[in-house]
């Protein structure tokens, strides 16, 4: 099958358009035949070799977390889904091997929801990791309740996009960050306020807007832009971070350590949601698609960290 594998670890150069085999299946997993992957920061994170402490790469490697296609083939104990099926999901592989970068991709039957005929491959690709990050970052980890009042960092992304639609939905008060060019769309998305994280003062003016400060802080990034939050930082506030920092002093803001969160694939809960994004209550911007051959395109646009919403990459029509 065509895929986009690494041999070794390294810059953009390493992504070469190859001939791999077809991959196996367990027994637990069904084969999916990609029509769409996207791409996620953690992908060119793999590549350069920057979370090899984390996730073993069997080389020659295919990346690419997420999927959306039809289902190829079933393994011995999956009663959910049959051949023909439409799917989509988070493949949340714990070692990378098998990637949706490719015209198969195996994926365990649990990770996976049918998807709405009237989403298309491009739309439902770009849900899955966003959704299960966002969700679980505001309420599992949290436990944001309506009424109360969250503070959501790099909001015009695919992550925090999502949480402020989620958020906004719960009935919360929704403060939100984002470069100035993002502000209008960030408010389109429900936020109630959003500031520029760049502002060094952004903090002490949503603190004088909203004295009650923040009771959840979702911080897709460390850095600037969580430091900055301090003055809406209580001790009741619960601060979800979902990059790893440096220097664990980052982690604490003001009398409050912040959690690291990785999120969990969830298929029932995909399912449960997917209905939403086809009748258009929650929506995920694809911010551009590529073919297979320009995964290096996709990966370098995704590096740039300044992209609003998901890009996609079609495998196959
Ligand atoms: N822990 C987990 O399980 C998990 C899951 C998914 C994602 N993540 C991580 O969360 C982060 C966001 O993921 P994503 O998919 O939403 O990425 P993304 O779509 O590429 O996010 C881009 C957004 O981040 C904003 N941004 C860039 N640098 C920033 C900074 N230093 N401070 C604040 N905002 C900044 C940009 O805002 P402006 O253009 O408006 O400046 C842009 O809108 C990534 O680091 C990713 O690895 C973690």
């Amino acid at each position: 099958m065509k895929a986009i594998s690494i041999a070794e670890y390294g810059g953009l150069e390493v992504l070469e358009l190859t001939d791999q085999p077809k991959p196996p299946i367990n027994a637990d997993q069904v084969l999916v035949a990609v029509k769409t992957a996207s791409v996620n920061p953690i992908d060119w994170r793999i590549r350069s070799g920057g979370l090899a402490r984390f996730i073993d790469c069997d080389f020659p490697v295919i990346l690419g977390r997420e999927v959306a296609g039809v289902v190829a083939e079933v393994g011995a104990e999956v009663s959910q889904f049959a051949i023909g099926d439409e799917v989509f999901g988070f493949l949340q592989q714990t070692d990378m091997k098998w990637g949706s970068y490719a015209e198969f991709v195996p994926a365990d039957a649990h990770k996976l929801a049918i998807k709405p005929a009237d989403l298309s491959f491009e739309q439902a690709v770009a849900i899955p990791v966003a959704f299960h990050t966002a969700q679980q970052a505001l309420f599992k980890h949290g436990g944001l309740q309506s009424g109360q009042t969250v503070l959501i960092h790099a909001a015009a992304g695919a992550v925090g996009s999502m949480a402020v639609q989620l958020a906004h939905q719960a009935g919360a008060t929704v403060l939100a960050t984002a470069s100035a060019n993002n502000h209008d769309y960030v408010l389109g998305l429900g936020a109630d306020r959003v500031m520029d994280y760049h502002q060094p003062d952004f903090g002490d003016q949503l603190k004088a807007e909203y004295p009650e400060g923040a009771v959840v802080i979702v911080a897709p990034f460390a850095g600037q832009s969580l430091q900055g939050s301090e003055p809406l930082v209580s001790t009741n506030t619960r601060i979800v971070l979902l990059s790893p920092v440096a220097n664990p002093a980052d982690m604490k803001i003001g009398p409050v350590e912040s959690e690291i969160m990785i999120c969990q694939a969830d298929g029932a809960a995909l399912g449960e949601v997917a209905g939403h994004f086809a009748s258009g209550e929650l929506k995920m911007e694809v911010a551009q698609v590529f073919s297979l051959e320009q995964a290096a395109e996709a990966q370098q646009l995704s590096a740039t960290e300044h992209v609003r919403g998901k890009i996609v990459i079609k495998v196959s029509d």
